[in-house]
């Protein structure tokens, strides 16, 4: 996700700045800038790629000003180049912005100003803010900055800074984190605490709807409507490492913590009066109809995501799919062709096979859809189409809100496919929208009470071997709890269809073995419940996850670990937390390196 600082004080900003931004370069980022107020006016310096750039670009010539902000971009709107980069300014360059989040109606206040003469010098939804922020100056900035926040839709931390008012930077937020730092004659803006925490630890933590106006010798903040309010100052008390981490032990479980956000940042936008909507595709029937097959391909998280993918396609919108693995599908010749339409998921849409498999798909005429989090990627720069997820960065090798925010975009790509071929019921559909919408609170929900999966998680660390079942959708889910306990334990884990396990594998089931059975799947619930009988036939130990409510669980399985009620097609991304949090603390319990496990790469970018 983009990085935001801001200083006003005595010393250099631009140093501060850099300094900064370069605390939250964990964050991940594509280009950096930084504005700062200089004797002729605001002086804007951005560039592509990373901070260094950006200091080679301005050597010799640094900004002396004492006052600006500065910015690290991971792009959404817009691939990354220098032109994308923030800050942003009005075209005379006298108003100036940089920005973390989305400005949902972007497009239609961009077309109005279109509309009227206004040139624009970037693709991002930032530069329309910055538009606005001039358009509302009427020799004040407050009231400015309070007309652009009741114009855009959207979420944001979104800091302001302008020529005729050079003394003060204002700052707000929705839905993304910002800090207001309070120095000595100094004070600080910062997305994130480890921007600011080597200059003070005394903090504002910005809840949403809050103004921080902000100047060298202190903070006044403000509601949406103007009036002054009070706050308390949170002294932070993590050192520099934790901070970066936002208190965390390891990035992996920040990220499992971070899907409620990365769940709604993916839905923003999607979502119109019960109904899916995908602007960046916009298909009709007509086009749909094209398509006699689907294959969707991708490697190891998100190859599991696309097999959940599968089953909501095929439900939902009656068209076949196969799934592939990337390495296999390049090679082995598919069977596809202009009627087939291929969909590519890749969290980091750089990995080498299914960048090949998108090639060659490409190759045999087939129309490509990349799934991808990374905007601005070969998958997204290449795929005939793409649908991005919003999870940002994953700094874990372990991939988790990505995902869950794939297997949402499959879910929301069935249903739009279903609606638009009319093989989706319309109450379903719209049954499926709502449920949708409160998936977040209840991942939510589910996070905050982990203590039950901490003690499964020391009894049974330190097995050799555990086994995954489930049916249907629940049988996708376990094959990606299997992979997340092997990659991160180094536990050896398998996942079976439930039903399989009697051709076979069933002969590696002896006592005290952990058997985690998913039973969320109504239509097949009574067959999931006799496989857990025979496993407990040969004495394995049965975690089964099952919905709240459930009484039958319980009477077969050793323990049980309930999650929200929902529906069959919602319960994938609410079952997957429980996989999830129970590899994370099986591994902390072996003592493995949760973030970089051995032998593994985040991005796998070699063949
Ligand atoms: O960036 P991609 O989604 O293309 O990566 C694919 C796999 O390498 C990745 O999902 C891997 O399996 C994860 N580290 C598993 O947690």
């Amino acid at each position: 996700m983009c990085g935001i600082v801001g200083y006003i004080g005595k010393r250099k900003a631009a140093d501060f700045l850099l300094d900064g931004l370069s605390k939250l370069e964990y964050r991940g980022y594509d280009s950096a800038g930084i504005a700062v107020v200089e004797k002729d006016g605001l002086r804007v310096e951005k560039c592509m790629g990373r901070l260094d750039a950006l200091r080679k670009k301005l050597k010799g010539r640094e900004p002396v000003g004492t006052v600006g902000i500065g910015h690290t971009r991971w792009a959404t709107h817009g691939r990354p180049s220098d032109s994308n980069a923030h800050p942003h300014s009005d075209p005379t360059g006298q108003f100036v912005v940089v920005h973390n989040g989305i400005i949902e109606n972007y497009l239609t206040l961009k077309e109005d100003m279109l509309a009227k003469g206004e040139k624009f010098s970037s693709d991002t939804d930032t530069e329309v803010a910055a538009h606005l922020f001039a358009t509302y100056y009427h020799g004040d900035m407050e009231d400015a900055v309070h007309r652009v926040l009741r114009t855009i839709k959207g979420s944001y931390s979104l800091v302001f800074l302008c020529k005729a008012e050079p003394d003060k930077i204002i700052c707000t937020k929705k839905d993304n984190p910002l800090v207001v730092g309070l120095g000595e004659g100094e004070n600080y803006i910062a997305s994130d605490i480890p921007a600011i925490i080597n200059s003070t630890r005394k903090t504002y933590i910005m809840n949403d709807g809050e103004i921080a106006v902000v100047t060298a010798d202190g903070v006044r903040l403000t509601d949406l409507e103007g009036k002054s309010i009070s706050k308390k100052i949170y002294e932070v008390n993590w050192n520099a490492e934790a901070a970066e981490k936002g208190g965390f032990e390891h990035f992996m479980l920040k990220e499992i913590y971070e899907q409620p956000k990365a769940i709604r940042e993916t839905m923003r936008g999607r979502v119109e009066d019960n109904r899916i909507v995908f602007k960046e595709l916009d298909w009709d029937r007509e086009f749909l109809a094209r398509f006699n097959k689907i294959f969707i391909v991708a490697c190891g998280t998100a190859y599991h995501a696309g097999i959940v993918g599968k089953c909501y396609i095929e439900q939902l919108a009656g068209i076949p799919v196969e799934v592939d693995i990337a390495s296999e599908f390049r090679y082995r010749r598919p069977l596809i062709d202009e009627n087939t339409l291929t969909v590519l998921i890749s969290q980091s849409g750089e990995t080498s096979d299914t960048l090949a498999a998108l090639r060659e798909a490409k190759r045999l005429g087939s129309h490509t859809v990349g799934v991808t989090n990374v905007v601005g990627s070969a998958v997204g720069r290449e795929a005939d189409q793409v649908i991005y997820t919003y999870a940002g960065p994953e700094i874990a090798v372990a991939s988790t809100k990505a995902y869950t925010t794939q297997i949402l975009v499959m879910l929301m790509f069935g249903i739009y496919l279903g609606n638009l071929n009319g093989r989706l019921d319309s109450v379903l559909s719209e049954d499926l929208v709502k449920g949708l919408l409160e998936v977040p609170e209840l991942i939510h929900r589910q996070v905050e009470d982990v203590d039950q999966i901490k003690v499964f998680a020391r009894k049974y660390g330190s097995s050799e071997d555990a086994f995954f079942l489930g049916r249907g959708l629940d049988y996708a889910v376990a094959l990606e709890g299997a992979l997340k306990l092997k990659e991160i334990s180094y536990i050896h884990a398998e996942a079976y269809a439930a039903g399989e396990l009697k051709h076979g594998t069933l002969a590696l089931i002896v006592q005290g073995v952990p058997v985690i059975v998913l039973a969320t799947q109504e239509d097949i619930y009574d067959k999931t419940i006799s496989n857990i009988q025979e496993v407990k036939a040969r004495e394995a130990s049965v975690i089964a996850i099952g919905f709240e409510g459930d009484t039958e669980l319980g009477k077969y399985a050793d323990h049980v670990i309930y999650i929200p009620r929902t529906g069959k097609y919602l319960a994938p991304l609410l079952s997957v937390l429980p996989l999830q949090l129970l590899a994370y603390y099986a591994a902390l319990t072996r003592g493995s390196d949760v973030d970089k496990p051995r032998n593994l790469a985040k991005s796998v970018t070699v063949e």
